[in-house]
């Protein structure tokens, strides 16, 4: 269970500013998670069709709702989007070297791979 030190877990007498607004849909993005979590826990849990097929279904308006709350933050703190951006393309490059180890890219593109700035000045 997420355990975020946390004034704006409930009610606050105030307008927030935009740094508490960012921090609180950390908090949001924390609770969505958890709750997919735990509806996919209750979904392996039972054999009951239904439940099975309904508590799915709110665990994926969970995953839905982590995307919506992923791209607000985003728009609230266009630097952090860029973190974010930046952690999908070094997965990307991960994948794309994997791949070349596997032989799952055409011998062309092995080699742009391999080229580093130093290969590039010789
Ligand atoms: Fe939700």
């Amino acid at each position: 269970m997420p355990n975020f030190a946390n004034p704006f877990s409930g009610n606050v007498p105030r307008k927030i500013s935009k740094e508490e607004l960012i921090q609180a849909v950390r908090l949001d993005i924390a609770g969505e998670l958890e709750a997919i979590f735990v509806y996919d826990a209750h979904v392996q849990a039972t054999d009951d069709p239904r439940a099975k097929k309904i508590l799915g279904d709110i665990r994926d308006e969970e995953k839905a709702h982590v995307g919506e709350l992923m791209e607000l933050l985003r728009i609230l703190d266009p630097k952090e989007g860029e973190f974010f951006e930046e952690g999908v393309e070094e997965v990307k490059e991960l994948m794309e070297e994997l791949a070349a180890e596997e032989g799952q890219i055409p011998e062309e593109k092995k080699d742009h791979l391999r080229k580093t700035v130093g290969s590039l000045l010789e």
